[in-house]
């Protein structure tokens, strides 16, 4: 599997956010993740779809936005999303009640747009499972959504390995409290992928820091294996 970092937004210098944006691409990472929040699936408020049309503005063309929908109503407002450049939608198995997966997956998917499906710490691996054949990629949160900056949940690292051994080709991408050390702790039990706010964004040379998460999980994903 491919090795990913993908760096969060949620972290950047909002005073100089073109730049920021900027900043990621020049850093060799693989994706933008942009972390949408709606003040009811988690209890903070963060970008909106025209968020995603500045990203595109900022980034090369072609290059991936991973947006990740913590909302009580991603149904509503993925195809928004689309419009506004995002290559990837992500929203929460936590929702599976209150709306259609399948139809959503569906509906991203037929618009050429790459699925992810997201669980949080507390929703079991047999969740994400049930819906694995309508994802391109699983996101376990390593955090309970809503803040950047918390320290990683290591209780998730049995869930990743459960995953990775029923979806040996699947994307496994964590997210929240992600630094070289958990990220290597990630990668061992089979994540390829990994967001990284904080962490990231505080570094005062991003692509060095990339290159080395990237190095350090490359080696702990194969030495898995
Ligand atoms: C958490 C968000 C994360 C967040 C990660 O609600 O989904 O993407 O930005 O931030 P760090 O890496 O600082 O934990
Ligand atoms: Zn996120």
């Amino acid at each position: 599997m491919k090795i990913q970092i993908l760096p969060s937004l949620l972290a950047a210098n909002l005073a100089t956010l073109g730049d920021e944006i900027r900043r990621v691409a020049d850093a060799g990472a693989d994706a933008l993740h942009l972390d949408i929040m709606d003040g009811h699936f988690v209890p903070n408020l963060s970008f909106a779809p025209d968020t995603s049309a500045l990203c595109q503005k900022y980034l090369p063309e072609g290059f991936p936005i991973n947006t990740h929908l913590m909302m009580t109503n991603p149904d509503v407002y993925a195809e928004r999303f689309i419009e506004k450049g995002s290559t990837t939608i992500q929203f929460h198995l936590e929702m599976r009640d209150q709306i259609d997966i399948r139809a959503l997956a569906a509906k991203i998917r037929a618009l050429n747009v790459r699925v992810g499906l997201v669980v949080n710490p507390d929703t079991p691996a047999e969740v994400a499972l049930e819906y694995a054949d309508c994802a391109d990629e699983i996101l376990c949160m390593t955090v309970f959504p809503g803040y950047g900056g918390q320290s990683f949940i290591a209780d998730v690292l049995p869930k990743i390995k459960q995953l990775r051994q029923a979806l040996p080709e699947m994307d496994i991408m964590v997210d929240g409290g992600v630094n070289f050390e958990t990220a290597e702790l990630a990668a061992a039990a089979g994540a390829n992928a990994f967001v990284a706010g904080s962490f990231l964004f505080k570094q005062t040379d991003m692509g060095a820091a990339i290159e080395e998460l990237r190095a350090r999980c490359t080696a702990a994903y194969c030495s898995a294996k």
